[in-house]
């Protein structure tokens, strides 16, 4: 005889959403990490901040090369410094440059991303202190991972 099905399921478990003071305290982490780039060729200054859900927050700057292809964006940088510090678990990403519009992560920051941090928030904001927040799926709608190989 068939078993029957529990009648009550667990409701999948809810993830608190960063507070509006995280992501203004992560936005004032990516500003600051923004003096440290290294951009004389551009002149366009990023800085970026990733939190794990358990609150750890490391921070990156873009650091451009002579050899333009060699430079490294904000975000990159950021996840690069956190996985090889074994940090996993991301829930958002603070994005600060200086820009008419609000700058997004690049095309291939958003495969990086989505790679380590899956469909995490993105806090885009200006020196103005003008904001947008999304998640990484709604930026990189039908992502390429390793779930296709
Ligand atoms: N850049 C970033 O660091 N992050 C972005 O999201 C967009 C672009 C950098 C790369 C380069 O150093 C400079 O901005 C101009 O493209």
């Amino acid at each position: 005889m068939r078993k029957k099905r529990p009648t009550t399921r667990r409701a999948p478990a809810k993830r608190a959403l960063p507070t509006r003071s995280m992501l203004a305290a992560m936005a004032a982490l990516a500003r600051e990490a923004r003096e440290r780039a290294h951009a004389p060729y551009s002149r366009f200054k990023v800085g970026a901040a990733l939190k794990t859900r358990t609150g750890e927050i490391v921070t990156g700057c873009n650091i451009e090369n002579a050899s333009y292809g060699l430079s490294m964006c904000a975000e990159r940088v950021a996840v690069f410094k956190a996985v090889s510090e074994g940090l996993d678990d991301f829930d958002v990403i603070a994005v600060v440059a200086d820009s008419k519009r609000i700058t997004p992560p690049c095309g291939p920051c958003r495969q990086i991303l989505w790679e380590y941090c899956g469909d995490v928030l993105v806090h885009m904001t200006d020196l103005s202190g003008r904001s947008r927040t999304m998640r990484l799926g709604e930026l990189l709608p039908m992502p390429f991972d390793g779930g296709h190989l």
